[in-house]
């Protein structure tokens, strides 16, 4: 059966959503998007559905992908956001039709390098990338909690202030000194839609972290979380935790997301408060001609 791609952002929306939810139905989460949450989503994720495409195998939608597009500093920074393909039309190389053609925009646009992330047991789709040429670049961990095991009383007389999106924007910059991954970088959290809360924590007046939280009906992600330079190996990351946790007592279950493997302090707290890690990541990256090769630096 022949297998024609069709630029996403000329499709009805809801061709998208469809096999979007039809790719995911089996996945390893559930992961299901009506047309709002889909839209949303795309929105907060710099997704281009110029450069995203819906396969059609016949007349019917069999896969899809979804690119992101931001610009950097050092250029343009592409990423594959997702791609799936419905159960019926797998192993008949729609994926890899997919791929390509994201790539051969990449380059059209001249993005040198693309990002992905996956799932480390998701062995098929790891497979499908690194035929493709992509390579692992670093690993991404998901730590999740309920009530830690915090101290009694709260020490260090820290206090949480309400603040403002720019704000927080602005203590992420003191605090994250690594390039942060897609879905928790400062250009993802400029695009937060409410609900979320930011926080200055404070001591004696003085600034010394912030926290980005994003509650739902019973859970809340910790988007970003930091502590500046100065103060940190003080008991200030705990001492937030646990006036987080008091503040918001009604939620019992917490995650922490995409948290890279080589940024060890956060790695340790989690490890020390008993966190559970859960679908540990790998991102990937596929090098376009005309990279440097320069390893990543810091923004
Ligand atoms: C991963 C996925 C996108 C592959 O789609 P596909 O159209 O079946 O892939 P292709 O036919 O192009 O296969 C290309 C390569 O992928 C790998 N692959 C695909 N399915 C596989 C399977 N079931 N087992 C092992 N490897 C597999 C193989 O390397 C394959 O090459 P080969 O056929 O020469 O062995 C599809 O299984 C899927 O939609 N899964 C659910 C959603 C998902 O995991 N998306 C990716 C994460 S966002």
């Amino acid at each position: 059966m022949s297998i024609r791609l069709t630029p996403a952002g000329t499709l009805d929306f809801d061709v998208l959503v469809d096999v979007f939810n039809k790719a995911f139905a089996d996945y390893f989460m559930p992961v299901y998007h009506e047309a709002e949450g889909l839209r949303k989503y795309i929105y907060t994720q710099d997704i281009d559905l110029g450069s995203s495409f819906v396969a059609f195998s016949g007349k019917e939608a069999s896969g899809f992908v979804l690119t992101g597009i931001r610009k950097a500093e050092d250029g343009l920074m592409v990423r594959v956001d997702s791609m799936g393909v419905a159960p019926k039309y797998r192993r008949k190389g729609v994926a890899t039709i997919l791929l390509t053609e994201s790539r051969r925009q990449a380059e059209a646009m001249g993005a040198k390098r693309i990002i992905l992330e996956v799932i480390q047991a998701n062995s098929r789709a790891i497979s499908l990338y690194t035929k493709q040429g992509y390579q692992v670049a670093r690993e991404l961990k998901n730590f999740q909690w309920g009530q830690l095991p915090l101290p009694g009383e709260i020490s260090l007389g820290l206090t949480l202030r309400p603040m403002g999106l720019e704000e927080a924007e602005a203590a992420s910059r003191l605090c994250y000194t690594y390039q942060l991954p897609w879905q928790i970088d400062r250009l993802t959290m400029k695009k937060l839609g409410k609900p979320y809360e930011c926080f200055r924590a404070e001591t004696g007046g003085q600034s010394v972290g912030f926290a980005v939280l994003v509650p739902r009906e019973d859970s809340a992600h910790l988007f970003q979380m930091g502590v500046i330079p100065a103060a940190r190996r003080k008991g200030v990351a705990v001492a937030m935790l646990g006036e987080l946790q008091r503040a918001f007592a009604h939620l019992s279950r917490w995650s922490a997301l995409y948290v890279p493997a080589e940024e060890r302090a956060a790695v340790g707290l989690a490890e020390k408060l008993g966190c559970q890690e859960f679908f540990p990541q790998y991102e990937m990256q596929l090098f376009l001609p005309g990279y440097g090769r320069r390893p990543l630096e810091p923004h």
